[in-house]
């Protein structure tokens, strides 16, 4: 009777364990990008765009660089890789406005992938009368909210 009961709790612990959360099914936390920045470096046309940020994932604890760089004419949907191949920085519609587009960033394994848009007030901006013809930085760390691409 005593043993029982025993392994009874024992089998109720070992339950509980398994129900612990699987981690793959929680959120993912967002990619914390820091000095985010871009900029047009020369008056020659066509407008050519640098941009580039470091990213930390916090899910996997890497940290790499991405950077870009994309003229008008060029194909629209661009996909760069970061430092770390593992992730991929993508343009989804090129960059012909400096102070707003678009971008994105994807594991190349599919595992996760979030898109957002470079606007508003934390985008500072300050165009030039020389080189560079203007150049924006996000003030602070930009957080990307990321999800399981399936
Ligand atoms: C852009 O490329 C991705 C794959 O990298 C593809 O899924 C998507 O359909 C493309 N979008 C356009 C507009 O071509
Ligand atoms: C990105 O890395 C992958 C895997 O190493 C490679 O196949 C691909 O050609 C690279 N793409 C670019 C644009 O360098």
């Amino acid at each position: 009777m005593k043993i029982s009961s025993m392994s009874a709790l024992a089998l109720a612990a070992a339950a509980t364990t398994m129900a612990a959360p699987n981690p793959q099914a929680q959120a993912l936390k967002p990619l914390e990008l820091t000095d985010v920045s871009a900029r047009i470096p020369f008056t020659t046309m066509p407008q050519t765009t640098l941009f580039g940020f470091s990213l930390k994932d916090p899910n996997t604890n890497i940290e790499t660089k991405c950077s870009s760089y994309w003229s008008i004419g060029q194909a629209g949907n661009m996909s760069y890789n970061c430092t770390d191949k593992a992730y991929q920085l993508k343009l989804p519609n090129g960059i012909y406005n400096i102070e707003e587009f678009d971008f994105g960033i994807a594991r190349a394994d599919g595992s996760e992938s979030g898109r957002s848009t470079l606007k508003g007030e934390s985008w500072k901006c300050e165009k030039g009368a020389e080189e560079p013809l203007e150049s924006c930085e996000w003030d602070g760390v930009f957080h990307l909210n990321i999800a399981k691409s399936g």
